[in-house]
């Protein structure tokens, strides 16, 4: 499939971006899936939640502003299959200089493009800051695709249509014409409220298959585990946090190679004689895991 580059943002803080960049990253590598996260935001919440230091220096700064190869600032976790390019305070002070550059939202995209040709990672998740200023644009510049994590609470809709006018801008302006949205993740999801329902019943209602199956639940190891610098997985496997980012893990794949589908010439692929690929056996035990992570009471 090559190498995919999803934007996670949402110009709200607080909605589960960055729990969901990091759960995203390790559930796919413990499915064999090789992945870059690229911390955006400057106050670092994914290089520290996957365990690395605040390193003054070894963020995307000076490669945004110098165009200058990404693989001296690549780091490996502790969790194999996911690196990281972390961040630093000063990629803040960053917008401001990346403004005044030419071609400014592509900034980025120039940076990351040797990698993702080199298809070197299967997924770069790029963890968007909570706004939409010059980062978050550079990110989707650089993307292919949007997921927009989105708390279930009031308002839920309207903050929604703020981002995805974003999308819109970006792909009308010329700057990236092949953005699309990837998805809309529901994330602490309260099964104890009526209103966690009605909102997710309204997204749905809005946005159809958009709306991944998969709700994120409202889980107490989900918000501790990053002050122990580690994904759910190896805080609290075993947490509902854990397997339902693990579902999503699955609804996620399934979907961008969907997606990579749609967007391949129209020659069939796999020939008639071919035999059936352990992948494609697997599909019904993903569906019927995703079902179950709807099903299951979340609490
Ligand atoms: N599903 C969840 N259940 C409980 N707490 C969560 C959940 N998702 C995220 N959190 C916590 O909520 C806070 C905000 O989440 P975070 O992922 O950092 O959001 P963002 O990156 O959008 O600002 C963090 O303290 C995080 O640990
Ligand atoms: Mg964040």
């Amino acid at each position: 499939m090559g190498t995919k580059t999803v934007g996670i943002a949402n110009q709200k803080g607080g909605v589960g971006k960055t729990t969901t960049v990091i759960s995203l990253a390790t559930c796919m590598a413990e499915l064999g899936r090789d992945i870059l996260v690229v911390d955006l935001d400057p106050q670092s919440n994914a290089t520290s939640g996957l365990g690395l230091p605040r390193q003054e220096g070894r963020s995307l700064y000076r490669a945004l502003l110098n165009p200058m190869p990404i693989d001296s600032l690549i780091q490996k976790t502790a969790i194999e299959g996911v690196d990281l390019v972390p961040a630093e305070l000063d990629l803040a002070g960053c917008e401001v200089e990346i403004a005044r550059a030419d071609e400014y939202l592509h900034c980025l995209a120039k940076v990351l493009r040797p990698l993702a040709e080199s298809s070197r990672y299967d997924f770069i998740l790029l963890d968007c800051p909570p706004s939409l200023g010059i980062l978050t644009m550079n990110a989707l510049t650089a993307s292919d695709s949007l997921l927009v994590p989105m708390q279930c609470e009031y308002y839920a809709l309207e903050g929604l249509s703020v981002i995805t006018n974003l999308l819109d801008r970006i792909k009308q302006s010329g700057a990236n014409p092949r953005l699309r949205l990837e998805g809309v993740l529901m994330t602490m999801f309260d099964t104890r409220t009526n209103l966690a329902e009605q909102v997710v019943k309204e997204v749905r209602e809005h946005f159809g298959d958009a709306v991944y199956e998969t709700l994120i639940p409202r889980n107490v190891r989900l918000s501790e585990a990053p002050s122990f610098g580690q994904p759910i997985t190896l805080y609290d496997s075993h947490s509902s946090g854990a397997r339902a980012y693990r579902f999503f893990s699955r609804e996620f794949i399934k979907r961008a190679r969907a997606h990579a589908a749609d967007e391949r010439p129209t020659e069939p692929v796999v020939p008639q004689d071919a035999p059936v690929a352990a992948e494609t056996a697997g599909t019904t035990v993903e569906a019927a895991e995703t079902a179950e992570a709807v099903a299951e009471p979340t609490a």
